[in-house]
């Protein structure tokens, strides 16, 4: 039976070409993306190869934290449940790193949006959905306070952060939710040649399938239905072990504590 699925920056990269893989297989496809123009793109590139293909687009930009909220309202409004989440959108580089919130950009889109997007959503998700986290093998140790403040290190260095941190919290939810979903961080592999990966390091990159194909395996195959809170590692095509901070709950409740803080802070700031 078809699911229906969300996926994060589906506009570019690993997401559209994951939602081009996805049209073929008659599920129905919630497109995310911060650009109408791309997302009615995105759209006409998924009718052109699967013309039934059943695609709804919502627009937010996930740096910005009421965007999230209004994202989540809006897919709950059309929608009781929801199979697979695909938290894909990321930035690497970007052009102003402060954020409408007063918070760092970089961690806001690759690490805290993801966060609240899966808690808004989880009335959504049953035991058996999936949440799927696009982690990277960059990761780095991040303190918690670091998430609270714009950062004035560069760009690769909180790339790291985000992704370690968006690791840790995978873990945490996987382990402190008794009814599911499964939750599982994921590199897609390293160097795939997508926007990103041209602006970050200058270079082509990898076929963006190969990110694609994990993530759509990830998404939906059965030998993934347990893997709750486990990091699969596209790089040598395995589940692995993530950076050793990933490994402690302690420190993985503590990244989320810091989330659930930042963010009861910012609802405190804005009403
Ligand atoms: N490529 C790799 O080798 C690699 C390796 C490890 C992990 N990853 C991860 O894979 C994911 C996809 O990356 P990619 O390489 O495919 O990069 P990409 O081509 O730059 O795609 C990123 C997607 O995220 C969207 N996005 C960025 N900022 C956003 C914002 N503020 N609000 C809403 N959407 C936003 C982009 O929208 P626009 O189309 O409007 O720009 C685009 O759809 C990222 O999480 C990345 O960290 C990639």
């Amino acid at each position: 039976m078809g699911k229906t699925i969300l996926i994060t920056g589906s506009t570019d990269g690993i997401g559209l070409a994951t939602a081009k893989t996805l049209s073929k297989l008659e599920h129905t496809l919630l497109l995310h993306g911060r650009s109408q123009h791309k997302l009615e793109s995105a759209q006409t590139q998924l009718r052109d190869l699967a013309p039934e293909c059943s695609v709804e687009l919502y627009s937010a930009d996930l740096s910005v934290l009421s965007d999230v909220e209004s994202l989540a309202s809006a897919v709950s409004a059309r929608h009781d449940s929801l199979d697979v989440l695909i938290n894909n959108a990321g930035v690497f580089v970007v052009p102003e790193t402060i954020s409408a919130d007063g918070l760092d950009c970089r961690f806001v889109v690759n690490t805290i949006a993801p966060y609240l997007l899966t808690k808004r959503l989880l009335p959504l998700l049953s035991r058996t959905s999936r949440v799927v986290n696009l982690s990277s093998a960059a990761q780095a140790p991040v303190n918690p306070e670091e998430l609270f403040k714009p950062s004035v290190q560069g760009d690769t260095a909180v790339y790291a952060k985000s992704k370690l941190a968006i690791t840790m919290w995978s873990r945490h939810l996987a382990d402190s939710l008794d009814d599911g979903p499964v939750i599982i961080p994921v590199n897609p592999a390293s160097f795939l040649g997508s926007k990103m990966v041209k602006e970050a390091y200058g270079r082509q990159g990898g076929d963006l399938q190969r990110g694609a194909d994990i993530l759509v395996k990830v998404a939906l195959e059965d030998e993934f239905a347990n893997a709750s809170g486990l990091y699969f590692d596209n790089d040598i095509g395995q589940f692995s072990s993530p950076h050793p901070d990933a490994l402690d709950p302690t420190k993985n409740q503590q990244i989320a504590d810091a989330i659930e803080q930042l963010l009861a802070d910012q609802l405190a700031t804005n009403g």
